[in-house]
């Protein structure tokens, strides 16, 4: 087994936007299991920096609320958390301010073990931030240039921009402080390991490459589903939506895992070009062929749940959508004629993201009798319980030829029995590491932008009204 490496140098993590939730539940939290498996060096300090005023000891409590243990992790569980949470401080202050970040330097070099640390700043702010952050944090001193050691590395959490314009800015304003090498894009959907598996499936076996296309492919159909609604995240929602809160980031990049060609080799630079060339072949659809709906309330699973429009932080006539379907082509020598359907919705009958590929069905002249078989078809389920399911036609023990739809289940959790690193752990490790293998190029995203920013401003100028389905929906 590849046994990652805890990274050799000391490093501090200056996490913008730490008393948040993103920060509290799922950075902070893999960090907490990277220290739990020894993978963060000893001198490792997390410097939480927020508007907010608390002391260390309230930024700690606030924390402690979501660090757990694996099961079956050996060791008091209680106590490694103390010990991690001993390697926590606070600042508070204005994002844009050069002086708020001379008061944090002014902490880093109180609690530092080790001087000249490498420094990690994390983003876990909205998009506005960014810029005017990377500018003070540059005025302050803070961020050591280029990719000498120590080093400074910025992470920038999605959604990067509402559209091809905003995402320019965003990355003009970052690039005037920290290069293309020292920034990482977080897209955690890269780091999910049935994401990941899609290139191993594709280009580590034989099998698949020589049916992987036009000829032998007749949809392809990418599905998400959530049974939760916004959970509270109104403000962020209503300016963004279901396209660009998922499609157009986490499906579209499943989308490039399935649809490139070969890397020419190993590495983030050939990976990142396979699939900016397929993002570049895909023309932008049309208003017209998204479906945007939006959950109204309704009963579901015991409880009556509020629908979009009632939730905190969105406006009574809201239209951002929450639910979105669309077909996209690839006008490549490959996938010319096949359809790639993306289906995503919040507040759905259940949580699934797969992906199914179907394959043209064979001559059923040979089978007269029996019918036609039912074509063969390829499941990557990536969320929850990851599997590969391909159903194949088998004959059915007896003395006729009759026909039967089987499959070849590939269950990761009875094969692979060891824990599945969540996606935010092994991303952070790849930063520290200074691995951009899992991180979406500037390249890629501006390209993802170029698909999607047409349609979804055509859509908005007209104030489109989304279809309601109720919360809890299975096809709305
Ligand atoms: C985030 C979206 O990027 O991904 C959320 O902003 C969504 O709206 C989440 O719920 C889903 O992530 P996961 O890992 O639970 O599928």
């Amino acid at each position: 087994m590849n046994v990652p490496a805890a990274p050799a140098e000391p490093v501090a993590v200056v996490l913008l936007g730490a008393s948040g939730d993103l920060a509290r539940k799922k950075i902070v939290p893999a960090l907490f299991a990277l220290f739990s498996q020894g993978l963060l060096p000893a001198s490792f300090r997390l410097y939480g920096f927020a508007r907010s005023a608390h002391t260390d000891a309230a930024f700690r409590a606030l924390l402690a609320e979501h660090l757990t243990c694996r099961a079956g992790t050996p060791g008091d569980c209680a106590a490694r958390a103390r010990s991690f949470l001993d390697h926590c401080f606070y600042c508070s202050g204005a994002y844009d301010s050069p002086d708020a970040y001379l008061d944090l330097f002014q902490i880093m070099n109180d609690r530092d073990p080790a001087p000249g640390a490498n420094r990690l700043f994390y983003l876990a702010t909205p998009p506005s931030v960014f810029g005017p952050a990377a500018r003070a944090l540059g005025d302050a001193g803070l961020v050591q240039c280029g990719t000498s050691r120590p080093w400074s590395r910025i992470v920038l959490e999605k959604p990067f921009g509402r559209d091809r314009e905003s995402f320019d800015r965003l990355a003009r304003d970052t690039a005037r402080v920290f290069r293309e090498e020292q920034t990482y894009r977080i897209d955690h959907y890269l780091g999910k390991e049935a994401v990941q598996n899609l290139m191993a499936l594709r280009f580590a076996n034989r099998l698949f490459e020589p049916v992987w296309n036009r000829t032998a492919v007749e949809s392809v159909r990418i599905e998400w589903r959530e049974d939760i609604g916004i959970e509270g995240r109104g403000g962020y929602y209503d300016r963004y939506g279901i396209v660009r809160d998922v499609m157009q980031n986490h499906l579209l990049q499943v989308l490039a895992l399935i649809a490139m060609d070969r890397p020419v080799g190993p590495g983030a630079a050939a990976v990142s070009r396979a699939k900016l060339d397929v993002l570049r072949r895909i023309p932008p659809p049309g208003p017209d062929a998204l479906r945007l709906g939006q959950y109204a309330a309704a009963d579901f699973q015991g409880r009556t749940r509020l629908g979009y429009r009632e939730e905190t932080g969105v406006p009574p006539d809201s239209r951002t959508p929450t639910y979105a379907e669309l077909v996209l082509t690839i006008e490549n020598e490959r996938w010319r004629g096949v359809p790639f359907r993306m289906i995503a919705g919040k507040a759905l009958d259940r949580k699934l993201t797969e992906v199914r590929i179907r394959f043209k069905p064979v001559s059923a002249d040979l089978f007269a009798p029996a019918g036609s078989p039912p074509p063969n078809e390829l499941v990557a389920r990536i969320q929850p319980d990851e599997s590969l399911r391909l159903s194949i036609v088998s004959k059915k023990p007896g003395f006729g030829l009759d026909l039967a739809e089987t499959a070849l289940d590939l269950r990761y959790r009875s094969v692979f029995p060891a824990d599945v690193p969540d996606a935010y752990e092994r991303l952070l490790l790849d930063v520290m590491n200074g691995d951009k293998s899992l991180f979406p190029h500037a390249d890629e995203l501006a390209a993802a932008w170029d698909i999607f920013t047409p349609a979804l401003r055509e859509i908005e100028d007209r104030r489109r009204e989304p279809f309601l389905y109720p919360f809890g929906a299975d096809a709305p």
